[in-house]
């Protein structure tokens, strides 16, 4: 009797688990795109991303090629009983997209791509990286919008969480030149966001789209028509002048015309005496009015030397947009530590707190190590939105610093996680606000408040209506208060 009874509900639960349950070898079958198990010699490729200290080892990752693929690795996590994370380029900082023992939806191959000139509407899938989309829309079109500045970094995470490059000065962030999202939701079903549709995930996915609503699997963006070349100037100065450097670009940043967009850097590369100092000056317009106003920097006045400042070099391009983001570097397999913020003015004293900064900065024997600053001018159009128009709430202050040091040799690890560490402190009173593309677990009390500000109350009610059983968690997804 007891035999026929465990017989029975034997044979009843493994019905039901051959019913319910997509297998492994289901899914590889179904799926249009690649199911990539720990054992295949892709594997190790495809659970890297940008930064090399994170090491994790997923369950499995699968790679679709449409939105029907999508929904089925879903359903093999969620009748296995797994969780996912999802990757369209692999750039986050802190790996989001890969997490252990889950399944990864790697969104990175699905890459079709249009341009309807009629409604002057881009529409991508997730997985494009941007010199791809500016190949097609660039070359092919004559029309761009803004989107990321290196050749590899993806459509997905970069619009999700904002996306600023040369252009954003005048057309606006990436995510605020989105039309409509199509998405996959924790439910499994398919559904449109856009201003009549779902217009509360529409608006958290603009800004807030990192934090667990759903998959997206395809972006309409609006198109801007482009110039065939662009003026850009890279300019170095010497170490001795960068008080006065820093002070004129920010005093230059406060009355320039929208279509110029500056980029500030300063590092220490390896064991070097000093850092080095650059700038990049962009001129949004027909390429020979460029220089009437990067020439400003050729030679202007010190105000701490009280004598004409100079470049060590001054060196101008010409060139399409698709060009200059194919030229750029794709940065190599390095570990790395990122931490920013928004910094509410440059006053001579945080000019003179970063060169101080710099200074301290560890030496290495490595010749690719480098601990740098970066500042992003993230003015112009990118501010003239309400805090509130959708989830990116970082319309009021324009300079975005970005502390990053990219390293091999694991003996530097602590050294610069320590040097990151100070120096996040050191500018948190002179900052609002972190940008949600530079994620920061190591430095952030508070990563909600820092990413989302006001903006957070509503991220989490609609975070509950799209996702109430918060199947999309990690550790910092809409309403997380740990890594679990
Ligand atoms: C070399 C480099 C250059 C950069 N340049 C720029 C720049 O010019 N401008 C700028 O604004 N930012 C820039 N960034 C920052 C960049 O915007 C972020 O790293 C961005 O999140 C990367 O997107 P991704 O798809 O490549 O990365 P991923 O690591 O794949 O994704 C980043 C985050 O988005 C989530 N996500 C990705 N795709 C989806 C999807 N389809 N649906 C739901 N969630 C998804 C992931 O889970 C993860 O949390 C740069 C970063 C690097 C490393
Ligand atoms: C650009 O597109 C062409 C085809 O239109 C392709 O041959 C080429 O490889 C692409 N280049 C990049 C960098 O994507
Ligand atoms: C920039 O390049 C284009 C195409 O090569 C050329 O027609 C134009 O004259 C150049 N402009 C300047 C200012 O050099
Ligand atoms: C910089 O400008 C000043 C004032 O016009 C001029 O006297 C000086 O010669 C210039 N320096 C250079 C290197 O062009
Ligand atoms: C891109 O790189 C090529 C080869 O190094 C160079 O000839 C060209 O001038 C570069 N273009 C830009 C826009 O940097
Ligand atoms: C920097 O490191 C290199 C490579 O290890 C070494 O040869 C050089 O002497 C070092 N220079 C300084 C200034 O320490
Ligand atoms: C899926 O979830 C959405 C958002 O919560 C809900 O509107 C929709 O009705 C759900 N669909 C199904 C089939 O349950």
């Amino acid at each position: 009797m007891n035999k026929i009874l465990i017989l029975f509900v034997c044979v009843l639960s493994c019905f039901i688990y051959t019913a319910e349950s997509l297998t492994l070898p289901q899914l590889t079958a179904q799926i249009n795109g690649k199911v990539i198990s720990q054992s295949s010699p892709d594997f190790n490729n495809a659970r890297f991303g940008y930064n090399y200290r994170y090491n994790r080892v997923p369950q499995v990752i699968v790679q679709p090629l449409d939105t029907a693929s999508v929904v089925l690795a879903l359903e093999y996590a969620q009748t296995n009983n797994l969780l996912v994370s999802v990757k369209s380029g692999g750039h986050s900082a802190i790996a989001e997209g890969v997490q252990d023992l889950r399944v990864v939806i790697d969104i990175s191959q699905m890459k079709q791509i249009s341009y309807d000139p009629v409604s002057n509407i881009i529409t991508t899938q997730s997985g494009n990286k941007w010199v791809e989309v500016y190949n097609y829309t660039i070359n092919q079109h004559q029309v761009a919008t803004p989107g990321g500045s290196c050749p590899s970094v993806s459509v997905g995470g970069l619009t999700l969480g904002g996306g600023a490059n040369d252009f954003s000065t005048v057309y606006g962030l990436a995510t605020d030149n989105v039309v409509e999202l199509e998405v996959v939701l924790a439910n499994r079903s398919i559904v449109i966001a856009n201003a009549d549709s779902n217009p509360d995930l529409f608006w958290a996915l603009r800004g807030g789209g990192h934090g667990g609503f759903g998959i997206v699997t395809k972006f309409k963006f609006n198109a801007h028509p482009v110039f065939p070349t662009y003026y850009s100037a890279w300019i170095t100065y010497s170490w001795a002048d960068f008080e006065d450097v820093l002070t004129f670009v920010n005093q230059f940043s406060k009355t320039m015309p929208n279509n110029v967009n500056l980029y500030f850097t300063a590092w220490r590369s390896s064991n070097a005496t000093n850092p080095s100092v650059a700038l990049s000056c962009f001129y949004n317009g027909p390429s020979q009015l460029g220089e009437s106003q990067c020439g400003a920097f050729r030679n202007f006045s010190g105000i701490e030397k009280n004598t004409f400042i100079t470049p060590t070099s001054f060196g101008v391009t010409n060139a399409s947009y698709y060009e200059t983001v194919k030229n750029g570097t794709d940065p190599k397999a390095r570990s790395s530590y990122t931490s920013g913020s928004f910094l509410v003015d440059i006053t001579k004293q945080v000019v003179n707190k970063i060169k101080t900064q710099l200074e301290k900065s560890p030496l290495t024997p490595y010749t690719f190590n480098t601990a740098r600053l970066n500042l992003y001018w993230q003015g112009g159009e990118m501010l003239n939105k309400a805090r509130d128009y959708n989830a990116y709430v970082h319309r009021t202050y324009p300079w975005n610093s970005v502390w990053l040091v990219s390293y091999v040799g694991q003996e530097f690890e602590e050294t610069y996680g320590k040097w990151i560490k100070q120096t996040y402190r050191k500018f948190e009173s002179y900052s609002s606000g972190v940008y949600q593309n530079y994620p920061d677990e190591n430095n952030l009390d508070n990563w909600a408040e820092a990413y989302y500000m006001e903006n957070y109350p509503r991220l989490q009610s609609i975070k509950i209506a799209y996702d109430p059983t918060n199947y999309f968690r990690f550790a910092q997804s809409i309403g997380s208060t740990s890594s679990d």
